[in-house]
C-alpha cells in the first residue's frame, strides 16, 4: 500500500526557488484539494505542495501563489489547469498483480461463482482509482482465464479522477520493466511486443475493458450496479475516515449477491455493512455480499 506521506510526490525535478507559502495560502490549497479530490494534505507536506505548485507555476511563468490559485479556480481555463495540476499532485503508483493475495482470492471467487451461475450471466468488474490500468488488465486476465472457455461474458471498468492516467490506461502499452510483476503465463498470453520496446495488452482483452473519469466523491454521477467484483485499493487511504465510510457504503450497494468488495489491507479497519460479510483473513480486506434475505441491523 502507498504511504500517505507520499501523497505529494516530488515527481518533477528542475525546481527553482519559489517564495515561501503563507499559512493562509496553504490552508486555501489544502481545502481546495480536499474538496475536489478527498485527499487530506497534512501540514508537514507543505513543502511538497510548494515544490509541486512551483514547478507548474514556473512552466506558466507565474510566481505568485494567489494568482495561480485564481487561475486554477476561475473560468473555463481553470478546469483544464486543475486537471493538469491534480494529475501531478496525486500518487498514481500501481503495478500488475500488486496485491497477489487479493488477486488469488478474486480468481478463486470467480471460479466458485461460475459453478452456480446461469449461462447468460455477465461478470462485471470495477476498479476504482485504477491509475494507468495495470489493475484493470490484471483483473481482466483473471476473468478471461476463469470465464472465457466456459462461454461466460465479463467486463472490467476502470475509473479514475485523472484523465492523463486514463489515456495511458486505454492504450494499454507498458515498458518491459512494468511487466516484471506479471506472471509469465499471462505475459505470453495477453501481451504483445510493439514499437519502442513496449508491450501492449492484446486487443481481445482491451475490448473487454473500458475507462471512465469518475470522482470517488461523486459516485451518484456513476450509476453502475450489479457488479460481481469491486476493487478499491490504495485510494481511500488518503481520505478522511467519514469519507472512506461513505464511499464504501455506496460501493457496497452496487454489488450483486455473492459479489465481493476488495479494499487494501488496513485502509478501513472498523467498517461494517449490514449486507456484507468480511472474509476472515489477516492478509486480506475483502467483503462478500450476502443474499438480500439474510440482512442484519443498520450500518
Ligand atoms: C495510488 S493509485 C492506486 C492505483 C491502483 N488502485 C493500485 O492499487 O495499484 C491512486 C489513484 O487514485 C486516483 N484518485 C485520487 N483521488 C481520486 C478521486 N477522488 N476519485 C477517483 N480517483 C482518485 C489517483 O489519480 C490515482 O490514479
Amino acid at each position: 500500500m502507498s504511504n500517505p506521506s507520499d501523497f505529494f510526490s516530488n515527481k518533477r525535478s528542475g525546481f527553482g526557488m519559489m517564495p515561501d507559502m503563507e499559512e493562509e495560502q496553504f490552508l486555501l490549497w489544502q481545502n481546495l484539494l480536499e474538496e475536489r479530490t478527498g485527499m487530506c494534505l497534512a501540514p508537514q507536506r507543505k513543502s511538497f505542495l510548494q515544490t509541486s505548485l512551483g514547478i507548474r507555476m514556473r512552466e506558466l511563468g507565474c510566481d505568485d501563489y494567489e494568482d495561480y490559485y485564481k487561475k486554477v479556480t476561475t473560468g473555463s481555463g481553470g478546469g483544464i489547469e486543475w486537471s493538469i495540476l491534480s494529475d501531478r499532485l496525486t500518487v498514481q503508483e500501481t503495478r500488475f498483480f500488486r496485491d497477489p493475495d487479493a488477486m488469488a482470492f478474486v480468481k478463486n471467487h470467480l471460479l466458485a461463482m461460475v459453478k452456480t451461475a446461469p449461462q447468460d450471466r455477465s461478470f462485471d468488474i470495477l476498479s476504482m482509482g485504477c491509475s494507468s490500468g495495470e489493475e484493470v488488465y490484471s483483473l481482466a486476465m483473471l476473468a478471461d482465464e476463469c470465464l472465457s472457455h466456459l462461454g461466460f461474458k465479463y467486463s472490467v471498468t476502470g475509473t479514475d479522477l485523472s484523465t492523463v492516467v486514463l489515456r495511458k490506461a486505454r492504450q494499454g502499452k507498458y515498458p518491459i520493466r512494468k511487466l516484471e510483476t506479471l506472471p509469465a503465463s499471462y505475459r505470453q498470453r495477453y501481451c504483445i511486443a510493439v514499437e519502442n520496446n513496449e508491450y501492449q495488452i492484446i486487443s481481445g482483452l482491451r475490448d473487454r475493458t473500458c475507462f471512465s473519469q469518475v470522482n470517488a466523491l461523486n459516485l451518484d454521477a456513476f450509476p453502475v450496479s450489479g457488479l460481481s467484483i469491486i476493487y478499491c485499493q490504495n485510494l481511500l487511504i488518503y481520505f478522511r475516515r467519514w469519507r472512506r465510510r461513505e464511499i464504501l457504503n455506496a460501493l457496497a450497494d452496487r454489488l450483486v449477491e455473492g459479489g465481493i468488495l476488495v479494499t487494501g489491507l488496513g485502509e478501513m479497519v472498523d467498517w461494517q455493512h449490514p449486507n456484507l460479510v468480511q472474509v476472515d483473513s489477516n492478509k486480506l480486506s475483502i467483503y462478500v455480499r450476502r443474499d438480500n434475505n439474510n440482512q442484519m441491523g443498520g450500518r
